[in-house]
Parts: C-alpha cells; sequence; structure tokens
C-alpha cells in the first residue's frame, strides 16, 4: 500500500524543453488517480519519473514519505502496465503471470508461485487459458494477462499508461469495468494515464488534466466537469465538448450570435474585470427542445428560434446543429485553443441535446431554450472561468471523497459475508469478478 507525493516534479530532456514543468500531486493511499490531457502534454514521462524509468531534473518523489529520486524501479516497488501488454510470446499465459515470481529467484516456492498464479488467472478469468501463448489469445485477454502480472507481485501501487488504446471501443468499455473493480476490490493504489476523457472520467477518483507539461487543474470527476478552472478544461472534459460562444455584455444581457441571453442571477457582479468580448460555456445539455420544456421551467432561461443545419438520432439521445457567425475578435484564441485541445477546429456551431424524441430536422428553424443558469464565463485572453464556484466545486470532491469511503466499506462488508478468507498477508482469496470486492 502506498501513498505517491509528486512536489514541483520538473522533467528536461536533452533538448532542455520541460516536458514535465513543475508538477505537485498527492495521491492517497488506495486512491484510482488518472492523469489525462492531449497527447505529449507529458504523462507518460511524468508516470516514467514514478516509476523510475526517468530521471528526475528538480523536485522530490516521494513513496509512503520516504523519497525516491534515487532508487532503482525494482527498489521502488511499483507495477506497471503497458499500452503494449510487453508479454513475452513464447510463455504460456500461466508462465507470463508467474515471470515476475520466478526473476526474484528463490523468494518464492512453486507452491506459493502456483497458489499466486491460479488466484491472479481466477480474479481476471484467465483460468482455461492458462496452458495458451499470448498470440492465440484476444486483445482483452492480453491486457488481463498483462495485469496478473502485475497482481502477482504484491506490489505497493499500479502505474497504468494508456492501457486501452489498442482495443476497439467496445472491449475498451469491458476492460474498463474489469479495471474498475480490480481497483475497488484490491484497494491499491493506481495512476493511470490516459488520452480519453471518458476513461478518465469513468475511472478516476480525482483526475489531473495536464497541458504542455504543467497541471491545470485536479478534482474529482463531477468538480471537473461542473466547475472547470479554465477554457482548457472546460473543452477538454465531456462529450460532445461544451460550446464556447463569443458574447458582448451590454447591461443585463449577453449578445451572441445566436441571439441575445439574459445575464444570469449567478453571473452578475462576476463580469466586473471582464474583457469586452466573452465567451459563454454552454454543454449541449443545457439546451431542448422549447416542446419538451416544462412551462415553468421556460422563463428561468432563454429560448431562441434556431437553424439546424443537421440533427443526429443516437436512439437513446440526440444532437442537433446549429452553425452561426464567427466573432473574429474571437477566432484567434478559439484556434490557439483547438490546437491545445488537439482538436483540428473549433467550429462555429453549437451542439445542442435534443430529447430522442423531438422532430426538429436539419434545414428547419425550431424553438430552443437554454438553461442560462448553469453557464460559465470565460476571459478569452486568459482562459479563466469567471464563474467558477470554488467552494462548490471542493464540496463536489469532498462528497466524491465520502462516496468513494463508504464503497470501500461496503465492499468489505460484503466480502467478509460472502465467506472469504484473509490470508495473512491481507490480501483476499475466494472471491471472483462478480462484483465482489474488497480492499485491502
Ligand atoms: N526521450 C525523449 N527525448 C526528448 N523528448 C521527449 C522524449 N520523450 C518524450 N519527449 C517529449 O516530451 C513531451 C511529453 O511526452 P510524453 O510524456 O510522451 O507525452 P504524453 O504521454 O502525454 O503523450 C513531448 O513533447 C515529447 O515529444
Ligand atoms: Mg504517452
Amino acid at each position: 500500500m502506498a501513498a505517491i507525493t509528486m512536489e514541483h516534479l520538473v522533467k528536461k530532456y536533452d533538448d532542455g524543453f520541460p516536458a514535465v514543468n513543475d508538477i505537485s500531486i498527492d495521491v492517497a493511499d488506495g486512491e484510482f488517480l488518472i492523469l489525462v490531457g492531449p497527447s505529449g502534454c507529458g504523462k507518460s514521462t511524468l508516470l516514467r519519473m514514478v516509476v523510475g524509468l526517468e530521471d528526475i531534473t528538480s523536485g522530490d518523489l516521494n513513496i509512503n514519505g520516504v523519497r525516491v529520486n534515487d532508487k532503482q524501479p525494482r527498489d521502488r516497488n511499483l507495477s506497471m502496465v503497458f499500452q503494449n501488454y510487453a508479454l513475452y510470446p513464447h510463455l504460456s499465459v500461466y508462465e507470463n503471470i508467474a515471470f515476475p515470481l520466478r526473476l526474484s529467484k528463490g523468494q518464492f516456492s512453486e507452491e506459493e508461485i502456483d497458489r499466486k498464479v491460479r488466484e491472479a488467472a481466477d480474479t481476471l478469468d484467465l483460468n482455461e487459458h492458462l496452458e495458451r501463448k499470448p498470440a492465440n489469445l484476444s486483445g482483452g485477454q492480453r491486457q488481463r494477462v498483462a495485469m496478473g502480472r502485475a497482481i502477482v507481485r504484491d506490489a505497493d501501487a499500479f502505474l497504468f499508461d494508456e492501457p486501452l488504446s489498442n482495443l476497439d471501443a467496445k472491449l475498451r468499455g469491458q476492460m474498463r469495468t474489469v479495471i474498475a473493480q480490480l481497483q475497488r476490490r484490491m484497494g491499491i493504489t493506481s495512476l493511470y494515464v490516459t488520452h480519453d476523457q471518458t476513461e478518465a472520467m469513468t475511472l478516476g477518483d480525482r483526475v489531473a488534466v495536464l497541458k504542455r507539461g504543467q497541471l491545470q487543474q485536479i478534482a474529482s470527476p463531477r468538480e471537473l466537469y461542473e466547475q472547470p478552472v479554465n477554457l482548457f478544461v472546460a473543452g477538454f472534459i465531456g462529450a460532445p465538448s461544451m460550446n464556447f460562444i463569443p458574447a458582448r455584455v451590454n447591461g443585463s444581457v449577453f449578445h451572441t450570435p445566436i441571439g441575445d441571453i439574459e445575464v444570469p442571477e449567478r453571473v452578475q457582479g462576476k463580469l466586473t474585470n471582464a474583457p469586452e468580448i466573452v465567451l459563454l460555456g454552454l454543454r449541449p445539455e443545457h439546451f431542448e427542445d422549447a416542446k419538451f420544456v416544462d412551462e415553468t421551467k421556460i422563463p428561468h432561461g432563454t429560448v431562441f428560434d434556431s437553424e439546424f443545419t443537421h440533427t443526429e438520432w443516437l436512439g437513446n439521445q440526440q444532437y442537433g446543429y446549429i452553425h452561426y457567425q464567427q466573432d473574429a475578435a474571437v477566432q484567434h484564441k478559439l484556434n490557439e485553443l483547438a490546437q491545445e485541445l488537439d482538436a483540428d477546429e473549433m467550429p462555429a456551431q453549437v451542439v445542442v441535446s435534443l430529447d430522442a424524441s423531438s422532430r426538429i430536422r436539419g434545414g428547419s428553424t425550431a424553438k430552443i431554450w437554454l438553461d442560462s443558469r448553469k453557464m460559465h464565463v470565460f476571459n478569452p485572453e486568459t482562459g479563466e472561468n469567471l464563474t467558477r464556484d470554488a467552494e462548490a466545486g471542493a464540496e463536489l470532491t469532498r462528497e466524491a471523497n465520502e462516496e468513494r469511503k463508504a464503497e470501500i466499506e461496503r465492499s468489505r462488508r460484503h466480502v467478509g459475508s460472502a465467506g472469504s478468507t484473509e490470508r495473512s498477508d491481507g490480501a483476499v482469496t475466494g472471491n471472483h469478478m462478480d462484483g465482489s470486492t474488497a480492499a485491502r
């Protein structure tokens, strides 16, 4: 079990470029922390510094309060799972999982190795495949073998570098569940790197968002979603992305290319230092086909007549697209943001979520309602979220923390009553991937 503390970590490669630029993060014992950000933002570098595969240029790395900057990877007792699995093709699944145990020569008896391998295989549903070679396994099975190899080591923490990015979408979803359950059950500190915001949101107790080597915000998924600190985090978290629409303030009204919007009460008073043009952050689900909005709710928001270019019906949800004339004053900023987010461009369009039974179609003009109370307002120059409520945000992360503790507590009780046996080393045996969970 381990708490990992990163203090002002910096990594400069030979070219002097700070791939990791002054990052401080505390990973609590048992926590599942995600590092997320676009390609090249320094996620892998940071992970490799923690595991010891990359020298630390400056700053301190502590594991359980001990500075480990100068310790060899093997002395840090961390287990890493890579994207490409790094399995040995000539060894069976059994021997691949047993490999780390055989490496520490003589430390484990043949019986112990057998017990550990079979427990891991049991946990990961690999029992039927123990004699096969990696080449004869599916991608998901290979990934589970790689995880099995990490599990048998009784490491203090798991480190994952984009472990699912070689899998197709459906399998990624399944493996997310496997990893989430495994982590909850073992209660083992985990640091997980991904560029995929969905993975980050679904797996993480907390998520650290990185941009060009710098930490932007670290918080629970809900805090990131509801109280982002800046344009970058707001644009990165959520799919479809938050819409950014230019607005000029005139008294109590925002003039925008999609229509006038009353400045909500919550926002008044937060615009004192705002520039002439701001960017409104409106999530797709803040909109609705006005026909589907309760009459009593309508006055709390704004209704527009909008011309739809097209709609996308996905069965359980529907999205509508509205184009508008971009304000030249913000084009440059939005292009820059698109580049930072690793997106091609920031089209002058609004994506709105519509009830799945809405009849709005491309080419038609329809009334849509915006719950403008939920808007964020950003300073386009600095990117700062002018409407962020830090206290409300912190409360969301506190809540998430409480829920997480309760979940671990429940799973402990569950395992206790399910008749599983606790070994002297604290690991739990006798449970399967049936959702029964235990923490150490
Ligand atoms: N061995 C290296 N030498 C020089 N630059 C590197 C090296 N590895 C990574 N970089 C650079 O450091 C930055 C961060 O890379 P990386 O940590 O791999 O990002 P991510 O995992 O977020 O995609 C990138 O600009 C990358 O080009
Ligand atoms: Mg990487």
